[in-house]
């Protein structure tokens, strides 16, 4: 048994998150949280809502509420959609709470402590009429690059590329739209990453044999680069406050961290606030000098969080020469595309997770987002894909075997697990395709490769079409009530380990059919070791035969066509 520390990266608190993102982080991390605890290991699955930094405080003003009061509301909203899709959490916190802000400004002070942080004047964008500066989003303006003229302070959306606010050509605030605008000097923390340029190297050199292309390819960007100093603070009032040793900071009154300085040490604060409501200790899962050694740190993400957690956070945690855990594995994902374009928050288009699940339930959904995974390129959701995905993995394939092998049983043998007859060449041929395939569908989810997981599953579910078709149960009835006996014995038993294969990407679902199977919870290990390859025939016979089992209710249901014709009109598409 291992323990293993799982993060998805933070959802920011702005508006409830589209498929794209529970597609790239949280669906895929709790895929593997599920397998890594059906596999006996010790897990601990930590997420939290990003509430800091201008998105946060904009959509505030937008929605007319104090940002304290917006994040309450949002923060709410984001955890029982999350529970929707059975997202499986220890923890959902927020990074507004106190064990961040305490947290935070602890890692600012020992990299000051350690020679990291120096305080410089730089040039600001500052709003005559606001009487504010106006860090990164507060102001709009002309791409230098590109000459699109909405370009955010700190990215233009039309081109990608990254800007300093005052580079922008004829700079507005995008609060009140007064272009009464000039640059001024203000203070600032940078953080001095230059001089960890050799130590991130040496942690990334470490870690990066068991990193994907995707995720070496962008840190080894980055640190060929070079690393530059970067300001940690920001002119705004909702964030972290600026201190040094518990004090505010003289000069730093009106500012707080930068939204990047402390979302990722909410990962630890969102664990302190899990042990302080569980009266668990947070020390053992972070702290190398207080037992997190033995721990495996998993990261998923998606490809733009990358450089901030292979290089920025590394660069907190390393600065702070104390034992923090950092990461082991990360897992990177490409992106979900809304048809040929991409999903977008700001224009609201595509699906968002709240609108998902008035349509179907959260299983429908993660298992098409599991199979269908942006992992080794960009993929694109389309309402035609969904469909013909939907009806013909989990209807076809395995809604429909669920439903013959299990009413079959309660018609023909009392509702009970059959117990005549022995097994013959087709309980052998399935035998081995399991003793071939399971091993194949642990092996992908120790790897986290996902869509061949999910293929994997439905290959084994699709053996178990083939053999139920080779053994037909319905027709040896007519002749032979044990030979019968064993194909509905065996199909039992293959409900049961599809229940069991399913628990990881649709839980729901897996737990209707164990549940109805009457399967115990301690019997849905995924634990190879614990069967065997040479355990494979027994898996076909490891129900008590006379055991009584119920028909589960209906699974799944169909898309139709007119469904697709609605949904298009509704979202778009086409
Ligand atoms: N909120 C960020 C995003 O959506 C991710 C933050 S991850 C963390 O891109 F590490 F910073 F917490
Ligand atoms: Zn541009």
């Amino acid at each position: 048994m291992a323990r293993i520390l799982i993060t998805s990266a933070l959802p920011y608190i702005n508006g409830v998150k589209h498929l794209g993102n529970l597609a790239g982080s949280m669906l895929p991390a709790d895929v593997y949280a599920r397998f890594c605890r059906a596999a006996g290991h010790e897990v601990l699955f930590i997420c939290a809502t990003d509430e800091h930094g201008t998105p946060a405080e904009l959509a505030a003003i937008e929605a007319g509420q104090t940002a304290a009061q917006y994040c309450d509301e949002q923060h709410d909203i984001q955890k029982r959609v999350g529970a929707g899709f059975s997202l499986s959490f220890d923890w959902f916190g927020r990074s507004s709470n106190r064990p961040n802000r305490e947290l935070t400004q602890h890692f600012a002070d020992v990299l000051e402590d350690n020679g990291l942080i120096d305080e410089r004047t730089s040039k600001q964008v500052y709003s005559v009429d606001d009487k504010r500066f106006l860090p990164d989003r507060y102001v709009e303006g002309t791409c230098p690059n590109c000459g699109y003229e909405k370009a955010r302070g700190d990215q233009c959306d039309n081109c990608g590329t990254l800007l300093d606010p005052i580079q922008l050509i004829n700079p507005y605030s995008s609060v009140s739209g007064s272009r009464n605008v000039e640059i001024r000097d203000t203070r600032h923390l940078y953080l001095l990453q230059s001089k960890l340029q050799d130590d991130v190297r040496a942690f990334v050199d470490a870690r990066a044999a068991d990193w994907p292309n995707l995720t070496t390819s962008i840190a080894y960007k980055w640190l060929d680069e070079g690393l530059i100093d970067r300001s940690i603070t920001r002119d705004l009032s909702w964030g972290v406050p600026v201190t040094r040793n518990g004090a505010p900071r003289p000069g730093f009154e009106n500012k707080v961290f930068y939204v990047w300085f402390d979302a990722p040490v909410e990962y630890i604060g969102s664990t302190v606030e899990w042990a302080e409501a569980n009266s668990g200790n947070w020390e053992r899962w972070w702290r190398t000098d207080k037992g997190a050694d033995d721990v495996t740190y998993v990261q998923f993400m998606g490809k733009d969080n990358v450089a901030f957690h292979t290089v920025s956070f590394p660069v907190t945690i390393l600065g702070s020469k104390e034992p923090w855990k950092l990461v082991d594995k990360l897992k990177a994902f490409n992106w979900l595309n809304w048809y040929g374009g991409k999903f977008s928050t700001s224009q609201k288009r595509g699906v968002f997770m709240d609108q998902a699940l008035e349509l179907l339930p959260g299983d429908y959904w993660r298992w098409y987002l599991t199979a269908n995974a942006p992992e080794s390129s960009d993929t694109a959701f389309t309402w035609e894909a969904f469909k013909a995905c939907i009806n013909s993995d989990l209807n076809d394939v395995l809604g429909n075997f669920v439903n013959r092998v299990t009413k079959y049983a309660a018609a023909k043998f009392d509702g009970k697990v059959p117990e005549g007859g022995e097994p013959g060449g087709h309980e052998a041929w399935m035998a081995n395709e399991l003793a071939t395939r399971l091993p194949q569908l642990i092996a992908h989810y120790e790897a986290m490769e996902f869509r061949k997981a999910a293929a994997e599953t439905r290959a084994i579910w699709a053996a178990g079409n083939e053999y139920i078709t080779k053994a037909a149960p319905w027709t040896a009835y007519k002749t032979s009530v044990d030979q019968a006996a064993v194909g509905i014995r065996t199909g039992l038993n293959l409900v049961a380990l599809f229940g069991i294969i399913a628990q990881p990407i649709i839980p729901e679902t897996a737990k209707k059919i164990l549940d109805a199977l009457g399967v115990p919870e301690g019997n849905r290990s995924l634990d190879l070791s614990k069967t065997g390859v040479a355990g494979y025939p027994a898996l076909l016979d490891a129900l008590p035969r006379g055991m009584v089992i119920n028909v589960p209710p209906q699974l799944f249901t169909k898309i139709e066509d007119t469904q697709v014709a609605e949904w298009t009109a509704k979202f778009g598409g086409g």
